[in-house]
């Protein structure tokens, strides 16, 4: 199969996917919760996840979906092809903000990232990588990742983690500025833009990282779980994704990776 063709038609998918979303945001969207009142989920996250489902069981019924809202359970690993799908990605943005949020897409090849796409529906932002041709931002190719200083770094992680792991402080210390923004995968393809330097999460699934992760392949950032390990696409892990100078500076004035 064809990887250009293959990631026209994801592209094609997401756009649907989008207008699906801009439609039901004028109508009504129902939220409930799942595991806590904090992990919301909407008719619209699940309405994008079945599009996508039955999208692939007719154009591509050999690959498979791994999606969060129900469709991830049967997959046990990622021999083939796998979609590992964010349907919206900052639920808790799309809700509250009706902004920041995303359509987060990484399509392995046995475990591998082959492409990913992050979308921004609301900014129309559409960050598309294909393994072996970089990425790009909407159109634009991006440039691979050059050496930067730590105190010119802007630095992503929810306020929460340093309530978790103290050794945050020392990076809110030694960079220009810190941010949340609530949606893992735009900060990634934040980080694969260089519009971020680093990006810290104590708890993320596949589906949160996947699409960011091959974007962030292409430009050769750093990433790895907050202990230095690689990630495996199939457990719940941390995540420290960053441009590799600041991913060595940051280890250097936190110690976060050892031990
Ligand atoms: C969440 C967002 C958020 C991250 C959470 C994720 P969801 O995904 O990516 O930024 O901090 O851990 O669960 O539930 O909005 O798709
Ligand atoms: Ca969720
Ligand atoms: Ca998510
Ligand atoms: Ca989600």
């Amino acid at each position: 199969m064809n990887k250009f063709e293959l990631k026209d038609t994801a592209v094609s998918w997401v756009y649907e996917a989008a207008t699906f979303i801009k439609d039901k945001m004028k109508q009504s969207i129902e939220v409930d919760t799942k595991s806590n009142k904090d992990d919301l989920v909407t008719d619209v996250d699940e309405g994008v996840e079945a599009l996508f489902l039955e999208k692939l069981k007719e154009t591509y019924p050999e690959h498979r979906l791994m999606g969060e809202e129900g469709s991830f359970e049967s997959i046990k690993d990622l021999d083939g092809i796998v979609w590992i799908l964010d349907p919206i990605d900052g639920t808790i943005n799309f809700v509250h903000m009706e902004s920041f949020f995303a359509i987060s897409i990484g399509i392995f090849k046995d475990g591998k990232p082959l492409i990913g796409i992050v979308y921004d529906v609301m900014k129309d932002d559409l960050f598309v990588s294909v393994k072996g041709e970089g990425a790009t931002l909407n159109g634009d190719q991006l440039l691979p990742h050059a050496d930067r200083k730590l105190d010119e770094a802007i630095v992503s992680f929810n306020t929460g983690w340093l309530l978790k792991d103290r050794r945050l402080e020392e990076v809110v210390k030694h960079v220009r500025g810190t941010r949340s923004y609530g949606v893992a995968a735009l900060e990634m393809a934040y980080v694969a833009a260089g519009k971020l330097d680093a990006y810290i999460s104590y708890h993320l699934a596949p589906w949160d990282v996947a699409g960011g992760a091959a974007l962030l392949d292409e430009v050769g950032g750093k990433m790895t779980n907050v202990k230095g390990e690689k990630l495996t696409f199939l457990e719940k892990d941390s995540l420290f994704a960053a441009n590799p100078s600041i991913y060595d500076a940051i280890v250097d004035v936190s110690g976060i990776t050892k031990d």
